[in-house]
């Protein structure tokens, strides 16, 4: 007898109907002592296992609580109630591992309904609910389509140091690396940390992007994507940051600003198809929800979509592209600038769209996602590409509904010395980036990437509000549990 999953037995119940099987799980709930709702997590649907308890020990049946681990032997057959296609008729019950029960009182196993903050403080335990097995299947769905997605259109996946000495956004918002004795740490003769002392004999952090070495891979390679943990020391308390997240990172050779947009629109729009068309079960558990939460709320804040239908309709349209300046002057005439609603009002071209305008763009004015381009060259990266205008870069950012922005890029600056000038002006040394500045001195060729936060996109799909509840184990300022 092979060992099988929930999902594998539904999918094809009716090869197995009339055999017996082994099936392994967690109870989920035991009612009337008859009847077991059993989950192995490879699916939101629970498999019911018939217990007849005159055929079984009574401590057995004793042990059969929630949370229980249990192998059962027994025979599939057609369900009799409702709710169900095929049942279990047990003919041996193993309790694999029973419970503190007492312990089990104060955890979110138990069954009723638990606050989100409550399951985030036992986020070991979460994996056993519907919500987050819901929530992780899909994350698993996306980062599976991602690499799909990319492998398709020939792009090599590139794996980047999480080590770096490099700052490559230029924002100081890094963690530093170091295995020095906090107690004792070596100075030189000026009283400065000398970190030639240190492991790497340098000063180093965790990365903030594998973007600057990716630029190097695709100087060769053509078409790569990274896909891995970014680090940030941004004290962010939202609901949309995250201290550790995984970004995707796509850098291509010979495109682009609107080759970028182009790709970055087709991108998001795979992954979101194929998650409707690989997550229904999930999706559906996920869209009930989401309609449950939107009735909780004042009419006025109700999402005018439920979560299926408004993914379907990310995937139908056109996403609307639009640029800085344009953006800006929309926001200076909307009403909620006029009548100071927002908690950064727009003062004029220059200023940093900050989220409630992006989602102002998004959710009021567009109501489409939007992606907006050349924005002012002070309030973006240095390794962005000047325009012509000699004021804005070839930068690029996709926002979506209910998030803001979910996806950062640009075209490059190719230029060493448009490059090398930039730098100066942002304080970039120019030393420290010395092989970033090769691959502008042995045949530069334009080129254009962008990055994905995947959490975002996970909160989107899944319907999720907190950042927090879209990755196992968040990190954020104050909290490294587990
Ligand atoms: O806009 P960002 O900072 O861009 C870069 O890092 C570029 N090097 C990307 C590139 O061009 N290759 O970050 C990219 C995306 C954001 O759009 C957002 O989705 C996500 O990463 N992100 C975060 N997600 C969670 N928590 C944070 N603290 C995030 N910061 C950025
Ligand atoms: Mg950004």
């Amino acid at each position: 007898m092979n060992k099988m999953t929930i999902s594998e037995l539904l999918v094809d119940y009716k090869k197995f109907l009339h055999h017996d099987i082994t099936i392994q799980g967690w109870v989920r709930a035991f009612r009337s002592n008859r009847f077991v709702a059993l989950n192995d997590g490879s699916t939101i649907n629970n498999l019911q296992i018939v217990v007849d308890f005159e055929n079984f020990d009574e401590n057995i049946i004793k042990n059969i609580n929630t949370a229980s681990s249990l192998k059962i032997e027994g025979e599939v057959v057609e369900s009799q109630g409702s709710g169900q296609t095929i049942e279990i008729i047990a003919k041996k019950i193993c309790i694999l591992g029973d419970n503190f029960t007492e312990e089990l009182q104060s955890t979110i196993l138990q069954p009723k309904k638990h606050s989100l903050e409550k399951l985030r403080e036992q986020a070991h335990l979460r994996f056993r609910t519907n919500l987050f097995g819901a929530v992780f299947r899909v994350r698993h769905a996306i980062s599976f389509a991602i690499h799909s997605f990319f492998n398709d259109r020939q792009f090599f996946y590139i794996n980047t140091p999480l080590i770096t000495g490099a700052d490559a956004e230029g924002a100081g918002e890094m963690f530093g690396v170091s295995n020095f004795d906090f107690n004792n740490i070596p100075r030189d003769e000026n009283g400065e940390v000398d970190y030639s002392q240190d492991f790497f004999g340098r000063k180093t952090n965790l990365t903030v992007s594998g973007q600057l070495e990716g630029e190097t891979a695709a100087m060769g390679l053509g078409r790569i994507y990274t896909f891995g943990p970014t680090f940030r020391a941004e004290n962010s308390n939202t609901t949309r940051h995250l201290a550790e997240f995984w970004m995707i990172e796509p850098e291509v050779a010979f495109n682009n600003l609107e080759d970028n947009i182009d790709l970055a629109e087709d991108f998001l729009k795979y992954v979101i198809q194929y998650v409707l068309d690989h997550c229904k079960d999930d999706l559906q558990f996920l869209d009930k929800r989401f309609a449950e939460d939107q009735k909780q709320k004042p009419e006025k804040e109700r999402a005018k979509e439920g979560l299926i239908e408004k993914l379907e309709n990310v995937v139908a349209k056109r996403f609307k592209r639009v640029s800085y300046t344009e953006a800006i002057e929309i926001l200076l005439n909307s009403k909620e600038n006029k009548k100071r609603k927002f908690v950064y009002p727009i003062e004029g071209w220059g200023a940093d769209l900050q989220s409630e305008h992006e989602r102002y763009l998004v959710e009021k004015h567009f109501e489409s996602p939007v992606v907006l381009f050349d924005y002012p060259k002070d309030i973006k990266a240095f390794y962005m590409r000047m325009n012509e205008d000699n004021k804005t870069v070839a930068a690029m950012d996709v926002l979506f509904p209910g998030i803001g922005e979910i996806i950062g890029g640009s075209q490059r600056e190719e230029r060493i010395d448009v490059l090398r000038q930039k730098m100066q002006e942002m304080h970039v040394d120019e030393k420290e980036l010395w092989w970033y500045m090769d691959t502008r001195k042995f045949g530069s060729v334009p080129h254009a990437g962008f990055g994905l936060g995947l959490e975002r996109l996970v909160l989107f799909i899944t319907g999720m509000t907190n950042i927090r509840d879209v990755i196992p184990f968040p990190r954020y300022p104050k909290n490294a549990e587990f």
